[in-house]
């Protein structure tokens, strides 16, 4: 019997429950099924489909708006009992499985989404078997390294502070520690390759690609999910070197809405809220920022899982007639989170949280740490323990 371990390497998983991952995609299947359905995208391609704001979009598309979809991401399957692959890998499988009963078109591209080649076999799966013109694009893809497809070069991205580095507290989830960090300042030169990235450039290059092979339909939308935070979080993040990446979407949102303006296209950026995942779990400082701000959104009642966010985006903002938008025509579902009140507050919790009560009932510790643990199948609700064997997770198809 294979043991799933939640093992942790600072607040990077590195273990994962594979039952676990596919319960947890069933749980936010059903989570949208009880919505209802909502009129919406009916030929979507996610890049970025496997795990939390790529996976819950996908999820809410389907099971809410009936759309077929295409999904690119970057995971790995399992190889030996020590390594079972990535979480986004069974993810892939268990929407797969779920999209398929429902008689829905589920196709899953495992693959760097950065090349050229990645994009020519997802137009030719769109021209050759998908059955229709794509009429949504969500770009939702979290990575700290790119390879240039036209020069080969690899980039990597840091997260780092721009001008003058950050002090403040900090979580280790494995340590179960808090404790304070210096956040350096990013060279020019760090800035610039964190916006090759984590920019736009990819977005627009996808655009570019899909426009060219004729594979987007009339009125199509494309999704780029940015964050903006408020004063607490600018230094590390809005006016960092992650902001910069976001701002060079922004830019590129322009230059895509002029490329699809002949066929009434549009190129949204949604400003989503602070959620727990993969990628922002390693955001410095931002565990502490994260436990505040849940506390007191949960006690509002206006806390939200990528799931819920993003069924609320599309069923209720861009679908459901109710957007709001920004003086820079952002989309902008971070309403809740960077509303004053709810800032005020969680900026004077973060003024009380400190090393001995960082863990208390004062903090939303807890829902963090199951947020995380659930991104790895662990701590899944209605998950039932299940005796598999390697050959049997090998055997399992994307
Ligand atoms: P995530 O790490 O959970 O998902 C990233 C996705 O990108 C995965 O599907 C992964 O397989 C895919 N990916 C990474 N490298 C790839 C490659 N080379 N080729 C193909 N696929 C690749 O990240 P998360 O947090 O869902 O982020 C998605 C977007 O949402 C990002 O742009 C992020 O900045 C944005 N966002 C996140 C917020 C948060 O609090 N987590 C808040 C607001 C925006």
């Amino acid at each position: 019997m294979l043991k799933f371990e939640h093992k942790l390497r600072g607040n990077v998983a590195l273990g994962i429950n594979p039952v676990g991952c596919m319960q947890e995609v069933v749980n936010e299947i059903d989570y949208v099924k009880k919505k209802g359905p909502y009129e919406g995208a009916k030929k979507v391609l996610i890049v970025g489909a496997s795990s939390s704001y790529g996976l819950a979009t996908r999820i809410s598309l389907a099971f809410g708006a009936g759309a077929d979809t295409i999904g690119v991401s970057f995971e790995k399957g399992p190889k030996s009992e020590r390594n079972l692959g990535t979480a986004g890998w069974y993810n892939n499988i268990a929407f797969r499985e779920e999209a398929e009963k429902e008689g829905l078109i589920a196709k899953n591209f495992v693959q760097d989404a950065f090349s050229y080649e990645s994009k020519q076999e997802v137009i030719n799966y769109i021209k050759n078997d998908f059955g229709g013109k794509i009429d949504l694009v969500v770009y939702s893809l979290a990575s700290g390294v790119r390879k240039d497809p036209d020069t080969g070069e690899v980039y990597h991205s840091s997260i780092k502070a721009i001008g003058e580095p950050v002090v403040g507290p900090t979580i280790d989830m494995q340590e179960q520690l808090y404790y304070t960090e210096t956040l350096d300042y990013a060279t020019d030169q760090e800035i610039a390759d964190t916006v090759k990235v984590m920019g736009g450039e990819d977005w627009q290059l996808w655009m570019e690609a899909l426009k060219e092979a004729d594979v987007l339909a009339d009125g199509v939308l494309t999704t780029n999910y940015s964050y903006l935070g408020t004063e607490l979080n600018h230094s590390y993040y809005g006016q960092a070197t992650l902001g910069a990446a976001k701002a060079d979407c922004d830019e590129k949102a322009n230059n895509i809405n002029a490329l699809l303006s002949d066929i009434n296209g549009k190129a949204q950026i949604v400003v989503a809220t602070a959620v727990t995942t993969k990628a922002s779990a390693v955001i410095p400082f931002f565990p502490v920022y994260c436990i505040a701000l849940y506390k007191v959104m949960a006690e509002q009642g206006t806390h939200e899982t990528p799931i819920m966010h993003q069924d609320r985006i599309y069923r209720e903002m861009i679908y459901g007639g109710k957007p709001e938008y920004d003086e820079f025509n952002r989309l902008r579902p971070d309403n809740w989170e960077i509303d004053e009140d709810i800032q005020a507050k969680t900026k004077a919790l973060v003024q009380k949280i400190n090393a001995e009560n960082f863990k208390s009932d004062m903090t939303a510790y807890d829902m963090l740490f199951k947020e995380f643990s659930v991104l790895s199948g662990f701590l899944v609700e209605n998950y039932v323990e299940k005796d598999v064997t390697l050959e049997e997770l090998k055997a399992l198809k994307y």
